[in-house]
């Protein structure tokens, strides 16, 4: 039976071989956090400790910084390379202001979504960047909803089935392995955030088309951004020539206006945590709160 859950290790390795190349190629990932920001603004929170879960090369360390100055922030990732690259970037984007007054520092940290390495409730604000779609959803949020203080928020985006459907059905017209990551669909994301506990969850979808000259040139971009196939049942070693072409004829046929189309189905979900610990969630998603917390409002 083919594996489609993602290799960690073999994802993190490739990660951290994309570091240094990441920012030329990551249109998709600059447009799906400029969204999130934007919607981030019609938050009213003042977090005291934010964490960028998945932080890559950091694009949104000094964004968050500068909108919430007076917060720390924790950038974690799994590939210890795009920790690098994040600090030398935060360094750079926020120049000397970094050195002001009431600013604190960046802390790095190596972690994984699965399994935080931080305090339970010690976290205002997680946000998290196309960096949740390789995760288990049952314990990525089991694991941000530990990490987040009462009233805390967590804003995401993610990636959905019909992400890359052009590569996925260019390469089952030439062989029958898992050339494509397989991603969560949105209700099963909405079903791990519920059961995690957090509250008021809300999700949406946003189709992205980004578009190439060539089949190559697209399969260049996603292998710098390290988002290449990392399935565990992956077909190991070279592919062979042969296979190449097939795979490229197989993708012409979705030319369009002389250009390939490769498809991206973006989630964004954004869900609280509950303000009082008294609160519960019932298996139903319903919440529990004691009477005494009723009176007391
Ligand atoms: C597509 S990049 C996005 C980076 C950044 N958030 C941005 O907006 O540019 C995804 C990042 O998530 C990291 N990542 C993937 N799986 C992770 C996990 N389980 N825990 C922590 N980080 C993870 C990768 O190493 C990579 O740096």
């Amino acid at each position: 039976m083919v594996d489609y859950r993602p290799d960690k290790s073999s994802m993190a390795k490739s990660f951290a071989a994309a570091a240094s190349q990441y920012d030329d190629v990551a249109v998709l990932q600059r447009q799906t956090s400029d969204e999130l920001l934007d919607r981030l603004s019609l938050m009213k929170i003042s977090p005291e400790t934010i964490l960028d879960l998945g932080t890559g090369t950091g694009r949104n360390l000094s964004l968050l910084q500068q909108r919430y100055p007076q917060a720390r922030l924790i950038a974690m990732d799994i590939a210890p390379g795009m920790l690098r690259q994040a600090q030398k970037r935060y360094r750079h984007d926020l120049g000397l202001k970094r050195w002001l007054p009431g600013q604190h520092r960046l802390q790095l940290a190596a972690g994984d979504a699965e399994a935080i390495p931080l305090a339970d409730n010690s976290v205002d604000l997680v946000f998290a960047n196309l960096a949740l779609q390789w995760c288990e959803p049952q314990l990525s949020f089991k694991e941000i909803q530990r990490v987040m203080r009462p009233d805390g928020l967590l804003m995401f985006t993610s990636l959905g089935p019909d992400t890359l459907t052009e590569l996925r059905q260019a390469w089952a017209a030439v062989d029958e392995y898992p050339h494509v990551n397989v991603f969560y669909d949105m209700h099963d994301v909405g079903d791990a955030m519920t059961a995690s506990g957090l509250q008021d969850c809300v999700l949406d979808i946003e189709p992205y088309t980004l578009n190439y000259p060539t089949a190559m040139a697209m399969m260049r971009d996603l292998k710098i951004l390290g988002a290449h196939n990392v399935n565990q049942g992956r077909r190991r070693g070279l592919t062979g020539k042969q296979l190449m072409k097939d795979v490229i004829a197989a993708y012409e046929t979705f030319r369009t206006a002389g250009q390939l189309p490769a498809s991206y189905e973006v989630v964004f979900g954004h869900g609280w945590k509950a303000a009082r610990s008294g609160q519960h969630t019932e298996a139903d998603g319903s919440v529990r709160i004691p009477m005494e917390e009723i009176q007391r409002r």
